[in-house]
């Protein structure tokens, strides 16, 4: 049991192991997602960091054919605030060249990590040979691995999913070797198979037998929808962090509710107060949520592509609420952000419930 600079008890979970040499100091992560891991969203997430906590901030997925060519400043999907670090973006590619002039324009850019993503079963990755395709071709997965490393001035980890059975369960083992063998510095695990894509429940017992089995940091990952799931995934599977998707992406005050959980500051600003913990405070939450995301996608993208990533938030996330579709019939319908604005405000005015746990479908 270890004592914070107060003298209350801090539960020490996660972390067994360093991540980007120790700096990682808090052991929850958003998810890299195609359309909602952009820099408005990780800005609302990272209000409710506790203070005095650093973790690591993905970008959702980059064809590393098209970094090298994009001006990564105005690139919706490469778009960051100046104050933002941890920065571990992440790339989707096989090819030595392209990697190598993504990677450094990257690290230009301000990543502080590469992340490789070998979980992507859409078709298309599976016809190039990246994403989870990978997963089948252990050799060339490494060689990916070591010619990313080979081209980085920082670390370099790698997002993979679950194998179907506990047979394949060693075929993964020595496909993670591979990869460690050739210089990744972490792997996270998200233990649901390609075929079950983001359905269903997470095995995640094959985090604790990965996290068991290798002697670098472990990243799990698969339905923490609540501060309660991460902290049961960390105590459970004895992983280094864990890293939410969906979940945190409907409750960023999550991060906030895991640190007064283990002892953490309150996040800047928010001295005094407690973290939104009923279903209807939690609603109120969400509401204010939405809105300062719209705010901030009208900001960063413009008020078309606003609209439409709004959209796409809410779809994904009003799931947790009551009433979420009539949510997702006002974004809809708005025909531009201020209707847009009008509408949730509304939608908001009175009591709200969202519940902890649903089952997750897309
Ligand atoms: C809309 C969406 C887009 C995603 N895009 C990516 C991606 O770009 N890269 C990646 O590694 N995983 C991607 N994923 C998978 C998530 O990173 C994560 O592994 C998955 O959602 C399981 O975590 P969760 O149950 O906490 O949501 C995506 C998931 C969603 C829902």
């Amino acid at each position: 049991m270890a004592f914070d600079s107060h003298g209350f008890t801090k539960k020490q979970l996660g972390l067994h192991r360093p991540i980007l040499d120790g700096k990682v100091n808090f052991p929850l992560c958003l998810a890299p997602m195609v359309g909602l891991t952009h820099v408005a969203l990780r800005e609302v997430i990272r209000e409710y960091m506790p203070a005095d906590a650093f973790t690591i901030w993905p970008t959702e997925m980059l064809n590393s054919r098209r970094i090298p060519n994009e001006n990564l400043v105005t690139t919706p999907e490469t778009m960051r605030a100046p104050h933002e670090t941890g920065l571990v973006p992440q790339i989707l590619g096989n090819e030595e060249v392209p990697i190598m002039e993504s990677v450094k324009r990257l690290i230009e850019w301000g990543a502080e990590a590469i992340d490789i993503n070998m979980g992507c079963p859409v078709q298309k990755a599976l016809k190039h040979n990246y994403g989870v395709a990978l997963m089948g071709d252990p050799s060339y997965a490494a060689e990916v691995v070591r010619m990313t490393v080979k081209n980085a001035t920082v670390p370099v980890s790698v997002k993979l999913r679950a194998v179907g059975s506990t047979k394949e369960f060693d075929e993964l083992l020595s496909f993670v070797s591979g990869l460690r063998n050739s210089g990744a510095a972490w792997v996270c695990l998200h233990p649901r198979t390609a075929a079950q894509k983001r359905r269903g429940s997470a095995d995640w017992e094959q985090i604790k037998q990965l996290h068991k089995a290798v002697d670098f940091p472990v990243i799990g990952n698969g339905d923490i929808q609540t501060a309660d799931d991460a902290k049961a995934m960390l105590e459970e599977t004895g992983c280094d962090m864990a890293m939410a998707g969906r979940g945190l992406a409907a409750r960023p005050w999550m991060m906030w509710q895991l640190g007064e959980d283990l002892g953490f500051a309150s996040p800047a600003g928010k001295e005094g107060m407690k973290a939104p913990r009923t279903s209807e405070e939690e609603g109120a939450e969400y509401g204010k949520c939405l809105l300062k995301l719209i705010h901030l996608s009208r900001q960063y993208f413009g008020d078309d592509l606003a609209m439409r990533k709004v959209r796409f938030f809410v779809r994904t996330t009003s799931v947790w609420l009551l009433f979420g579709n009539a949510l997702v019939g006002v974004c809809a319908k708005a025909r531009n952000v201020d209707e847009m604005i009008e509408g949730v405000q509304k939608f908001f005015e009175g009591p709200v419930e969202m519940s902890p746990r649903t089952e997750l479908r897309q």
